[in-house]
């Protein structure tokens, strides 16, 4: 087994089902690794990185979007979806990529963006100098403006980022024109999806892409790609509080329509065109009872439960989250997926260490609102909130189903709290002037070493500021310390390898603010979430989350026990 070839072909096998349980890492690439000094990462740092995750012990990375982007919205603004944006690589350079993390065991998972192009897409280019009505304007949402003269936007309804949803364009005449409809930035349209033409262009990106040997998708904003604009929905404001009335019915305006699993109906037709079948998870801030049919084995396979991930560090919620779940995975087949840490959300670690009352919320804006205040590293309970964060992630690597992980939480990254509003990229924060901080805080590159101009991560600066803090955090300093995050994630990694068997998970009983569950194969795991030690049960202790007090589990706790 000299050869690449030989050694992939050992460890990836043909698994249909590789992802049921996978553990995900997620990159995203413009702050990963720089290979060419330009401050923005790229697939050859990404390629140059290759040991490095494989020495995790992974199973698959996501990449985030790595397509030409005028990077409105990070890169979730794609101008062209069967291309690599020229400042992150070519398409050799991403096979190459591909090549290697297969020869590496490690399955690549891309991120597809199916509700919105950018305003740079040939497509959306041509729809503003053709006329109305245009079969180029129907691959878009083109509405006729309200008032006198069409100066007001079709309808009120606000975009997720901030201000109107609606956007008027000039006329090719130079007349004020249409007004599109964008739910993100003003760069982001939305796509008709009843519109043939745009169903069928997608179909053809899965198809390239999966053509170049990736095993998977990550879909963006899932739920959102069909939407009806019905006029008897005009004048209502406030998408989330018409959200709470309709969510649940399918019948809401552009959230989790029931039409809209026709369209993974048929992309699961083309995911089986390939052996193994590609896989895809979903996307999409729905409750979970609604995401049943999009993880489904006639849709997408998987999608993302945000439900611990909006959880405060508590043992009675993570329980029922963590049953529900399974219980719904058990119900329609399809497997669970855990995730803490995201590119859209303030790090689990830092959430975890602010003080009580500012750690209930919802999505990307849990702590966001207390990070504007200045946040790190002074404020926040920088160890508590590790220690908090590393027992949550030893229980969900406990748990069945898949974990995705994402870069940098490794290290223990806290979140970066004070980055200067001139050197903010993300439109969230543009777009609420200020009053919203945004998710750069999350993708500061990451540090490899503990000096030099950006830590390692590339040879000149980088395109986030990275704190002064970043290097106590440097993969080089941790790959030293042997009770490093990143060792304890490695280990963990390793170790949920070798024990994880059967998709089950039986209950032990346990004291209150203590989780105790047990795996097949003698597995199990006990989670401490209050401050004080615990008795831990019979067994051999396989690894801790903190060490322990004597022979006692510690105060906000993990560990992994053979019985
Ligand atoms: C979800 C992505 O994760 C986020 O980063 C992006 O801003 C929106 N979708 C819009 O694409």
């Amino acid at each position: 087994m000299t050869t690449g070839e030989s050694i992939r072909s050992t460890i990836l096998t043909n698994d249909p089902l590789w992802w049921r349980q996978a553990a995900v890492y997620q990159i995203y690439p413009r702050s990963f690794a720089d290979g060419n000094g330009d401050g923005i990462g790229d697939l050859v740092g990404i390629i140059s990185r290759v040991l490095y995750l494989a020495s995790l012990g992974i199973n698959a990375v996501w990449l985030s979007p790595f397509y030409p982007s005028a990077l409105a919205d990070g890169g979730y603004d794609v101008d062209d979806y069967r291309n690599i944006d020229p400042r992150i690589g070519t398409l050799a350079e991403f096979d190459v990529l591909v090549a290697e993390l297969h020869d590496a065991g490690i399955r690549v998972i891309v991120d597809i963006v199916p509700n919105h192009s950018s305003n740079l897409h040939a497509w959306f280019q041509e729809a503003i100098v053709s006329p109305k009505g245009s079969e180029a304007r129907n691959r878009y949402i083109f509405r006729d403006g309200k008032g006198k003269n069409g100066e007001l936007p079709p309808n009120t309804w606000t975009s997720v980022f901030g201000g109107s949803a609606w956007q008027q364009i000039t006329e090719p005449d130079g007349s004020p024109g249409q007004w599109y409809f964008h739910y993100f930035a003003t760069e982001q349209p939305d796509f008709n999806w009843d519109n043939r033409e745009v169903q069928e262009d997608f179909l053809k990106t899965l198809r390239f892409w999966s053509d170049r040997g990736v095993d998977g998708f990550r879909v963006d904003v899932a739920s959102m790609l069909k939407k009806n604009l019905d006029p008897a929905y005009d004048g209502l404001v406030d998408l989330d509080r018409l959200g709470q009335s309709l969510f649940h019915d399918g019948l809401h305006p552009i959230f989790d329509r029931d039409e809209v699993h026709d369209i993974y109906r048929e992309w699961r037709q083309v995911f089986n065109e390939y052996d193994p079948p590609r896989m895809a998870v979903a996307e999409a801030w729905i409750p979970s009872h609604r995401l049943a049919p999009y993880a489904s084995t006639e849709e997408l396979g998987q999608a993302f439960n945000f439900d611990l991930l909006r959880s405060r560090f508590d043992a009675d919620s993570f329980k029922a989250i963590i049953a529900a779940n399974l219980t719904l995975s058990a119900e329609t087949g399809a497997s669970s997926t855990w995730v803490f840490s995201n590119h859209d959300v303030v790090r689990h670690p830092t959430r975890y260490g602010l003080p009580e009352y500012a750690q209930a919320g919802s999505s990307f804006r849990i702590g966001a609102e207390w990070l504007k205040n200045g946040g790190l590293p002074d404020e926040i309970d920088v160890a508590g909130g590790l220690r908090r964060g590393t027992a949550a992630t030893l229980l969900m690597l406990g748990l069945p189903g898949s974990a995705y992980i994402y870069q940098g939480e490794e290290l223990g990254l806290h979140e970066v709290g004070d980055i200067p509003a001139d050197q903010r990229q993300d439109p969230i924060f543009f777009r609420t002037n200020g009053s919203e901080i945004g998710r750069d805080g999350c993708r500061v590159p990451l540090p490899w070493e503990p000096t030099g101009t950006s830590f390692g991560f590339g040879s000149d600066g980088t395109h986030l500021p990275q704190p002064a803090w970043f290097a106590d955090y440097a993969v080089s300093v941790e790959d030293d310390d042997k009770d490093s995050t990143l060792n304890l994630y490695r280990k963990a990694l390793s170790l949920r390898a070798e024990l994880q068997g059967a998709e089950q998970l039986e209950w032990l009983d346990a004291p209150e603010g203590v989780l105790h569950f047990a795996r097949p194969g003698g597995w199990q795991v006990i989670t401490n979430f209050t401050g004080n030690p615990i008795a831990l049960p019979a067994g051999e202790v396989l690894m801790t989350s903190s060490p322990l007090v004597g022979d006692m589990l510690a105060g906000e706790s993990t560990a992994w026990i053979r019985a």
